[in-house]
């Protein structure tokens, strides 16, 4: 708790010493950071502002944005289910037609240093406009019919005069993205069990077997090496991409050549993110479609692991239904129960057997179920 009120009492102090501007510039601006988070990193030409935040909210939950006006942002990160769709494994877009890819969750993704499994978008900016033009999400041929929207809708009108100080043809794709942006960096979430135990001081935050699991967590089944912990925060992410053995398995005789059609799609100018949301083996290529590089082939980004117990299945694909069948994953050094496939030659080297016995399986499970924030413990999963 003091450590709280630390925060909001230094906000106050700046907001007497600093010009508005200053602040706003800083990102600073009302929003004290949940317990075990650090500041929202937010870019210097696309300050917070509470008009903003507004628009981008009203964007984000717009289902007119697609081509049969059925599917928003919110469809598939949905404020309900942790910013996500689950249950379903992969998402369904207009018409539901389905992707290659099981949605995450936007809580948290102001952090990452890349959107998207493969990272092949290098900001919640970026990341915004493409799902509205991809063929299996939002479906839109180009991004015309959005602008026509928000240059237009009298809502839309005020509120980019509010936010931005344009109006009619002035109001342009960037002003979107960027509304929809800051409306994602205010979707942040921490103050979990976990939180209030290991930075809060609260003895009796979690269980003992969730401190068991801990124990593991950063010991016997060095999770911590890449869902990272820091001494003052924890994004458990270590914002890299690793094989650890997901999906690759369905592809591995074939990766040779898909990896070639790839390249030579690619360079004759095929969109990667329409490419690898179509084609669910291309999609197993991972990293390696956005760098080219080898050793990245079945690489995704290291996921946060905050609010997990609420947003299964699991993994790029959705292919793990329960934190106990991942942590059996984990336990068989990159191999999924049942998987007849031979752990694949990119697998990280992080990843290798762990011989966790079976309670101490159950106590991981209770360890990440403490990483819960207070705002999601009443997500529907179902
Ligand atoms: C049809 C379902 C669907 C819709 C609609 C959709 N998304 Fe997503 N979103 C996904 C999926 C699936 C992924 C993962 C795709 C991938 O990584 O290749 C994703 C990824 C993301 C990410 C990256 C998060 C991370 O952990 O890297 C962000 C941010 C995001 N979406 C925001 C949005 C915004 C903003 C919109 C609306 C403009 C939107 N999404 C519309 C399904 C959807
Ligand atoms: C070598 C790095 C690495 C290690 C070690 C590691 N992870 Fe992961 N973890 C990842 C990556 C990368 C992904 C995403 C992989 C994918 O989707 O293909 C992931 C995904 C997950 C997910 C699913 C996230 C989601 O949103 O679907 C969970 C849960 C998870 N890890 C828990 C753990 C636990 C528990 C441990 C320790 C037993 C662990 N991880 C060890 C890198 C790692």
């Amino acid at each position: 708790m003091a450590r709280v009120a630390n925060v909001r009492k230094s906000v106050a102090t700046t907001l007497v010493a600093l010009p508005l501007a200053a602040l706003l510039a800083a990102g600073g601006w009302a929003m004290a950071e949940p317990l075990g988070l650090p500041k929202v990193p937010v870019p210097a030409d696309n300050p917070q502002s509470p008009e903003k935040i507004a628009l981008g909210d009203k964007l984000f939950h717009d289902a007119r944005f697609s081509i049969d006006g059925t599917v928003s942002c919110s469809t598939c990160h949905n404020d309900k289910k942790a910013f996500t769709d689950s249950p379903l494994r992969v998402s369904e877009g207009h018409h539901k037609l389905t992707g290659t890819r099981n949605a995450p969750s936007v809580i948290n993704a102001a952090y990452y240093t890349s959107q998207f499994w493969d990272g092949r978008s290098v900001s919640l900016e970026d990341q915004s406009q493409h799902p509205m033009v991809n063929p299996v999400e939002m479906g839109l041929p180009d991004h015309e019919p959005v602008l026509k929207i928000v240059r237009e809708d009298p809502a839309y009108v005020e509120g980019f005069k509010k936010a931005f100080g344009k109006s009619g043809r002035d109001v342009t794709m960037d002003d979107v993205e960027k509304a929809i942006a800051s409306f994602e960096r205010t979707v942040i979430s921490g103050d979990s069990p976990f939180d209030k135990w290991y930075f809060g001081g609260d003895r009796n935050a979690i269980s003992d077997q969730a401190k068991r699991g801990f124990d593991l967590y950063v010991g016997q089944g060095r999770c911590v090496s890449c869902h990272a912990i820091e001494q003052t925060q924890a994004l458990f992410t270590d914002n890299r991409f690793h094989n650890i053995g997901v999906g690759i398995n369905r592809i591995q005789g074939d990766v040779p050549r898909l990896a070639a059609e790839f390249l030579k799609a690619k360079a004759a100018g095929a969109s990667v993110d329409k490419t690898v949301l179509a084609d669910p083996k291309v999609s197993e290529l991972g990293r390696f479609a956005v760098t080219n590089s080898f050793d990245e082939i079945g690489a995704f980004k290291t996921t946060t692991l905050r609010n997990i117990a609420v947003t299964a299945p699991y993994m790029h694909d959705g292919s793990l239904k329960t934190l106990k069948d991942v942590i059996k994953h984990y336990n068989e050094g990159g191999k999924s129960p049942g998987d007849p496939a031979p752990v694949n030659p990119y697998l990280s080297g992080g990843i290798r057997p762990l011989d966790l016995k079976d309670q101490q399986i159950d106590d991981l499970v209770a360890f990440l179920e403490t990483l819960t924030s207070p705002a999601y413990v009443t997500a529907q999963t179902k």
